[in-house]
């Protein structure tokens, strides 16, 4: 049976990053993203699904985002979203997240808990985890102290690092630190660190919550083709344990991560399966891949 969430989501306030954060305006949206404690770890996914969406749709002055929108991701599946400007794409993970509110439809994380009903940083505790297109790490602090900082829930970001870790969670650090290849620049200012390392170091943030689903709007956006190899691997990597979702326009990128797509259209879903499926597609074609 569905239930609202419960207090076991009320947690107490994240951090506010916003403090040490020179650029305000990525800074802002930084409680979406998963910092914070996480309390989900009981996930209902019996039916093997982690997102539902369905007849979802999200209007801006009478015009529809996202029309009709349905949707479903499986556990440990990493989905790749395509579709035109404007298609709706980022408006879907705001829905997802909570910042934007649809007018109409349902929106399930796991079997139980109703998104639409939860606040963004109660959604971010559950554990979805969002990465924005801009990396907005904390450019003074070093690539530790932005992944100590990702772990912590103390509001007060002075204290968290004075405060010594545990063993569990100096050793979860240097997991994540391998994971995103930065080990070798773990005391560097994160300011010092290439767009492509930013980028890195964010998903990093992103996975000390350990999110059970990841969003990533446009990840290699502005990365080296090398860099971008590596996010690929990553990716497919992180897969399984967690489930992704990554918008993207990068057909290359695309083709080397995802054994599903979905392609969004005026708000909806255009058509879904494997890439060579979609590729062929006629309206594909016609809307948003060319001849
Ligand atoms: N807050 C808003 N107010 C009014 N219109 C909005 C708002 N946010 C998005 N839109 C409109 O909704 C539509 C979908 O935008 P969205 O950003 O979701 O597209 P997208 O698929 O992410 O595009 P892109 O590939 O360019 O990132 C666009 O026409 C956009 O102008
Ligand atoms: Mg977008």
């Amino acid at each position: 049976m569905r239930v609202t969430p419960t207090a076991e989501f009320m947690l107490e306030p994240v951090l506010e990053p916003s403090v040490l954060d020179p650029n305000k305006d990525a800074g802002s949206s930084r409680d979406a993203i998963g910092l914070g404690q996480r309390a989900g770890k009981g996930l209902d996914t019996r039916h093997g699904t982690i997102l539902t969406l369905e007849d979802i749709s999200v209007s801006f002055d009478g015009f529809r985002a996202l029309n009709n929108l349905n949707l479903y991701i499986g556990v440990g599946e990493l989905r790749c979203i395509i579709g035109p400007n404007g298609a709706g794409k980022t408006t879907l993970m705001d829905v997802i997240t909570g910042k934007t509110r649809p007018s109409h439809g349902k929106a399930w994380f796991g079997e139980t808990l109703d998104l639409t009903l939860m606040s963004e940083v109660q959604i971010a505790q559950a554990g979805i985890g969002r990465k924005f297109q801009k990396p907005t790490v904390f450019e003074a602090l070093s690539v530790f102290e932005n992944l100590e900082l990702a772990q912590k829930t103390d509001k007060s970001v002075w204290a968290s690092l004075r405060a010594r870790l545990s063993g569990e969670q100096q050793d979860r650090i240097a997991e994540v630190l391998e994971t995103i290849r930065l080990t070798t620049s773990v005391n560097r200012p994160a300011g010092l660190l290439s767009h492509g390392q930013k980028q890195f170091l964010e998903i990093g943030m992103l996975l000390m919550q350990d999110p059970q689903l990841l969003l990533l709007d446009e990840p290699v956006a502005g990365m080296t083709d090398a860099e971008t190899e590596f996010t690929a691997e990553l990716f497919k990597r992180l897969a399984g344990k967690h489930s992704l979702m990554v918008v993207e326009h990068d057909m290359g990128f695309v083709g080397s991560i995802a054994d599903h797509v979905t392609v969004l259209h005026q708000g909806s879903v255009l058509a879904e399966g494997s890439l060579e499926q979609v590729q062929e597609n006629e309206r594909v074609i016609e809307v948003y891949l060319g001849r």
